[in-house]
């Protein structure tokens, strides 16, 4: 039973932890305030666990991130870049500004010359960073039902190896993953996030994810 730490007591947390949970993993999820998380410890069953970012991450094979964006890079020094050193680390996160959308439009606090995930790889060179569900809602983010089959997840991440971990993981989850490449890709995956939610915040509902279609003879997956 492969040992996964969620870093995030939000919905995403909650959403992948229980994924993991169904599909036989072992879960620790972490907090700054774990006692946040003793109700959800308590009906999660006996192979989830609750402890301090610092101590998820130790106790992780894979590591998933899923925090406020704005507080990622602290919460990978709070987690210990030690704890990372040489782990996959699903990264979630979507560098969402504090300022109110525009007609529905987002704003990121970073460009699109540096992404989130680069910081957070510069800030822990050893872990494998692998930028994953950040493009769907919660709702979507374990085995969806949708019309048309299972949808795209962009991917993408330095290592290979880590990056074939994370799309077993999909596979398990229901999605077809699209690798994009290296890091640096992250900075045309992560604005995906305000694209796909512009039509929940104009009304028109939140229950929609990307597909990649290409003729039979090219696969999937771009790299
Ligand atoms: N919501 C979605 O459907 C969705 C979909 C795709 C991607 N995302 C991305 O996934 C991430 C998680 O989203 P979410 O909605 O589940 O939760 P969220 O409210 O964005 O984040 C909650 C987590 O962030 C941590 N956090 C907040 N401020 C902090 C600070 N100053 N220092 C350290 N930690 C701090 C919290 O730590 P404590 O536990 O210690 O309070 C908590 O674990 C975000 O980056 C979001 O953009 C969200």
């Amino acid at each position: 039973m492969k040992k996964i730490a969620v870093l995030g007591s939000g919905v995403v947390g909650q959403t992948l932890s229980e994924g993991f949970l169904t599909h036989g993993y072992e879960v620790m999820r972490g907090s700054r305030d774990p006692a946040k998380l003793e109700d959800w410890k308590a009906d999660a069953g006996k192979h989830a666990s609750i402890g301090t970012f610092e101590q998820a991450a130790a106790f992780g094979e894979i590591v998933v991130l899923a925090v406020k964006g704005g507080a990622a890079e602290s919460v990978v020094d709070l987690a210990g870049v030690a704890n990372l050193a040489g782990k996959t680390v699903i990264d979630t996160t979507n560098p969402i500004a504090e300022s109110t959308p525009v007609n529905g439009v987002l704003s990121f606090f970073t460009t699109l010359e540096e992404s989130l995930m680069e910081r957070l790889q510069h800030r822990a060179p050893a872990a494998k960073f692998v930028k994953a569900f950040s493009c769907v809602g919660n709702a979507l983010m374990v085995n969806p039902q949708l019309a048309g089959g299972p949808p795209s997840m962009f991917i993408c991440g330095r290592d290979v190896g880590a990056k074939n971990d994370v799309k077993a993981i999909l596979t398990q989850f229901g999605w077809e993953a699209e690798d994009m490449g290296g890091v640096e890709a992250a900075r045309a995956i992560e604005p995906l996030c305000i694209l796909w939610c512009i039509p929940g915040m104009l009304g028109g509902g939140w229950m929609h994810a990307y597909k990649v279609l290409r003729p039979h003879a090219f696969g999937s997956g771009m790299v």
